[in-house]
This record gives C-alpha cells, structure tokens and sequence, in this order.
C-alpha cells in the first residue's frame, strides 16, 4: 500500500523495512517511551516485528501508521497517522480509529506531532471518510495532552488501562 500525503513540511508515506535503522533509534529511547510503559526495545529484530505488523496493518486494514520525513533535511523524524486497533479493549472500545504519533527527541517542539496530526483527521474524515477518530495518552504526557488539544479533538475523559497497567487519558473528535 502506497502513501504519499505532504505537509508544509513534512512527508507523510508508507513504513518500510528499510525503515529499520530509525524505528530502531525511535523505539530503543528511554525518554520516547517514558509514557509508552517505559519499555524500550533493545534490539533491531523488535524494531522489524514493529515495522511488519504495520505493513500486515497496511494489507488487512488497508491502514496503518505512516513514516514522518522532514522535507528540509529529508531525515526521518518518526511515526504519525491512523490506526485501526482491534488488539485490546480501550476505555470499552475494542474496534475503533486512533490518530497518534511518535517522534525522535531531536524533533520535538517544532510543531510537528500537531502539523501530522492535522494531516491524518483530515485523511480520516475526507478520505476514509470516518465518522470519528479517538486518541488516547498516558496522564502526564503534557506534550502529546497539548497536541491531541490543538489538532482538534476533545478531552473526554481519564480511565485505567488494565492489560499495562496504566493511567490514560481519552480523546475524540467527530467530523460533523
Ligand atoms: C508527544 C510528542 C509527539 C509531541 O510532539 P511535538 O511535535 O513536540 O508536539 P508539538 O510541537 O506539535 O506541540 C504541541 C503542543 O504541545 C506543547 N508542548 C510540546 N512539548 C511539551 C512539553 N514537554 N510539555 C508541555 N507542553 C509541550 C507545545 O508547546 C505545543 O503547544 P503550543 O503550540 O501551544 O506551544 C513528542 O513529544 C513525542 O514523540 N514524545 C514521545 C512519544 C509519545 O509520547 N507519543 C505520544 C503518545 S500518546
């Protein structure tokens, strides 16, 4: 499945296996995955499992996160775009479309999480043409708080989520 959304300045197109080397620079920080469960990968087989699920997401779903290339400088900042999880039960939900996003630390604060996620519910709502689209994010995550807010959805409430044991937060937006 080939994706090619572009943004002011970002690329939005389809994971790759030749992706490794940044999904294995994104996935094995820390300080990336200190509201992901604080599990970081330790090795590039992890990173490639990630990859092929996507592109299994890609072939079943007809959907899946997409690569974030920074056009200035053609580098590969993370991930960003729709998902369709139906792995695990959210707040109640165990079939729906989350907008989420994961970036390198050198490219935080630049406005990019907010700029790809305008991109992906504009993708979702007028060419998937979805009704809704959730989000969810560990409480405290600030950042990630701050961006679900200014790419459009609602804070609608916080719930426990048992499988990681964790304290999330739960967003929406409709396209009305
Ligand atoms: C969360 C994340 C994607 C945010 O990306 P980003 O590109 O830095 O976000 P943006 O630049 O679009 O910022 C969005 C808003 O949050 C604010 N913000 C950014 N970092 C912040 C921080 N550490 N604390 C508080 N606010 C912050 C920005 O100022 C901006 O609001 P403003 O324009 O009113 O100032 C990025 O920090 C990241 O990848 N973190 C690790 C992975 C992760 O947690 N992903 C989200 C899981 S739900």
């Amino acid at each position: 499945m080939i994706f090619n959304i572009e943004t002011e300045r970002l690329i939005l197109r389809d994971m790759r296996l030749s992706d490794l080397d940044a999904m294995f620079e994104l996935d094995s920080d820390s300080e990336v995955h200190r509201y992901l469960g604080n599990k970081p990968i330790k090795t590039g087989v992890e990173a490639q499992n990630t990859i092929e699920s996507v592109l299994n997401q890609y072939e079943e779903r007809g959907i899946g996160r997409w690569i974030a290339i920074e056009k200035s400088s053609g580098l590969c900042i993370g991930w960003s775009g729709i998902r369709l999880n139906t792995e695990y039960n959210m707040n109640g939900f165990t079939e729906y479309y989350d907008v989420g996003y994961r970036l390198m630390k050198p490219f935080w604060g630049k406005g990019y999480a907010t700029e790809s996620g305008k991109a992906a519910v504009d993708y979702a709502f007028n060419i998937m043409k979805l009704t809704e689209l959730y989000a969810t994010t560990e409480i405290g995550n600030q950042a990630s708080h701050n961006a679900l807010l200014k790419i459009g959805l609602n804070y609608v409430e916080d719930f426990y989520f048992e499988d990681e044991k964790l304290n999330l937060r739960w967003y929406k937006i409709e396209n009305k």
